[in-house]
């Protein structure tokens, strides 16, 4: 039903420095995948085949990831070593991977409709891959797909955040339609404490549909000088319909240390129980 997702991927990582000057922040490893890798499979388990990146300079290794790498291939061929590329191996069978350059870093709004060329006329899903989502049951783009299905419009994944955190995400207010869903009437990106009207912040899932690349063309720039995806939504909110949901599982903000280090943690106890 969504075949498409869209992963911008061309923020130079600078809470990262000094690990990301020379390689993308989506290429550090959870132990031993990177979390551009946990995304896509994310995504591909929704369904969502057909992958595209919105890229930047010095993102070259995310192609060469999901690529083959006849070389290396060829070495450990016969050996134990070729499972540990079986995951990703699978992945490149079954997904294309689609490439285009974000040239100046606009914000999130702008690489979403620099992602346009790829997404074309269709809705779509976009995953930052730096929030790394574990999902109850079924993985957080599943869960809001079976609502796309329902509901036909643009939605977010929200969790509640600490009020002293609201300054880092962008954050929703609305109706409540049910324990989980909340049909947004405000977004504000990045408020402070004192600004938001709640603790509920966007993470990085959203689904959306193919008329926010209208809106986004006129949408000005906003927080930080750069065009806000936030701005874009709540355009659409106020026109049309767009839903808030919060997710069951975890989310780690892998973009900070703290949440890396968690994440970490995790994934490393899932290891030691044979889970992973
Ligand atoms: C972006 C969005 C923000 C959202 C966040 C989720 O911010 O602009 O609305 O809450 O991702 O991770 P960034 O973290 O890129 O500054």
């Amino acid at each position: 039903m969504i075949k498409k997702c869209l992963f911008p991927v061309a923020g130079y990582g600078t809470r990262f420095l000094p690990a990301t000057k020379a390689m993308p922040k989506e290429i550090l490893p959870i132990l031993d995948k990177p979390l551009v890798q946990y995304a896509v499979e994310e995504a591909a388990e929704a369904g969502m085949l057909d992958i595209g990146f919105v890229t930047g300079r010095g993102k070259r290794a995310i192609e060469d990831h999901f690529d083959v790498s006849y070389e290396l291939e060829h070495q450990i061929a016969g050996t134990g070593k070729e499972k540990s590329l079986q995951g990703i191996r699978s992945l490149i069978d079954t997904c294309t991977f689609s490439y285009t350059r974000q040239i100046t870093m606009r914000g999130l709004g702008d690489a979403i409709l620099t992602g346009q060329a790829i997404i074309g006329d269709e809705p779509f899903g976009v995953v930052l891959a730096d929030d790394l989502c574990i999902g109850d049951e079924q993985g957080v783009l599943s869960q809001m797909l079976a609502l796309f299905k329902q509901y036909r419009c643009s939605i977010v994944a929200v969790e509640e955040v600490p009020k002293n955190q609201t300054g880092s995400y962008g954050i929703v207010d609305g109706e409540a339609l049910g324990d989980r869903l909340i049909r947004v009437t405000d977004m504000i990106e990045k408020p402070t404490p004192a600004e938001a009207p709640t603790n509920l912040a966007i993470i990085g899932r959203y689904i959306l549909t193919p008329d926010i690349f209208e809106i986004l063309r006129t949408t000005p720039a906003g927080k930080n000088g750069e065009v806000q995806i936030t701005d874009a939504l709540l355009q659409q909110a106020k026109t049309g319909c767009v839903m808030a949901y919060k997710f069951k599982g975890r989310r780690f903000d892998c973009g900070s240390i703290d949440g890396f280090v968690a994440a970490t943690n995790y994934y490393y106890d899932q290891y030691k129980k044979g889970g992973c």
